[in-house]
């Protein structure tokens, strides 16, 4: 999708704390376009319209009123390490900011070949898996779980705004070692129940990772143990997030290369040359 600016302000901002926030943009065709997958590039205007930050990549999570052709905002979750972008903020502040259109790529999701999916992210990466998983369940074709894994509940403030994932069908499994946040212990235990569980049951199961490289290898790493297909997304490797800086690409087992922002569907882990990298 090419790179278009437009200049918008902030249409809503929630602070959910640990300096994680959602913020809603006024972009309606952006809106009205977003799907699984897309990314939006922010960076913070002045009065004058000039950059005052960086541009980064970060995921769509929804847009408001929840989709369809009413669909006006978006909603962008901004993590703790980009707080920079949205503060300092107070009541009534005039909030500016250049957007890029829509980038990334828009999954292609058939999923026919599954019963289940098992949607599995780490921190705020996890944040990319929550529109699949809505469009996913209005499909009502598969048995859906979103496990997502946070150092403590306090670091995954988002993940409370997920009951209308609750409400559509979809399993939310939260996991930290601490035990504040569903599970005690790695979100890679649940995972490895609900894999093992479906596949008891001659469930056709799929995975579908989002984390750093490490995190997306071991859940490939598992599903493919136990002869199932994992989809990474390996989302701390985004850097331009339109297909230009080569810093999301992966390669692959046929000795090229596959950029994630830009490939066509979610890549296999089955495609990737793991050991170019050095993962345990
Ligand atoms: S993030 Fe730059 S090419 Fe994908």
């Amino acid at each position: 999708m090419a790179a278009t600016f437009a200049k918008t302000g902030l249409a809503a901002c929630v602070h959910l704390g640990r300096g994680v926030s959602i913020i809603e943009l006024a972009l309606p065709n952006a809106a009205k376009a977003a799907k699984p997958g897309h990314l939006i590039s922010l960076q913070r205007l002045n009065p004058a319209g000039e950059a005052t930050s960086a541009c980064v990549v970060l995921p769509v999570f929804g847009v408001s009123p929840v989709a369809g052709a009413r669909a006006e905002k978006l909603q962008v979750l901004v993590p703790r390490k980009h707080a920079d972008l949205i503060a300092p903020l107070w009541p009534g502040q005039d909030v500016q900011f250049g957007a890029f259109a829509l980038s990334g790529q828009a999954w292609d999701l058939d999923f026919a070949g599954f019963d289940a999916l098992l949607l599995v992210g780490e921190n705020e990466s996890a944040a990319h898996l929550v529109m699949l998983a809505q469009h996913l369940a209005s499909g009502k074709a598969h048995e859906l779980t979103l496990l997502a894994g946070a150092e403590t509940r306090e670091a995954m403030p988002w993940f409370k705004l997920l009951s209308f994932l609750s409400d559509a069908g979809v399993s939310l499994m939260p996991a930290a070692p601490d035990g504040s946040f569903g599970h005690r212990g790695e979100v890679f235990d649940p995972l490895v129940s609900e894999l093992e569980a479906g596949l008891a049951r001659d469930k056709r199961i799929g995975v579908i990772a989002a984390g750093s490289l490490a995190f997306v290898h071991r859940a490939a790493e598992l599903a493919r143990d136990r002869g199932t297909l994992c989809y990474v997304l390996p989302t701390d490797r985004f850097g331009c997030g339109k297909g230009l800086c080569g810093s999301c690409e992966l390669p692959t087992q046929d000795g090229g290369a596959l950029r994630v922002c830009s490939s066509l569907a979610l890549v296999s882990a089955q495609e990737v040359d793991w050991p170019k990298f050095s993962l345990s």
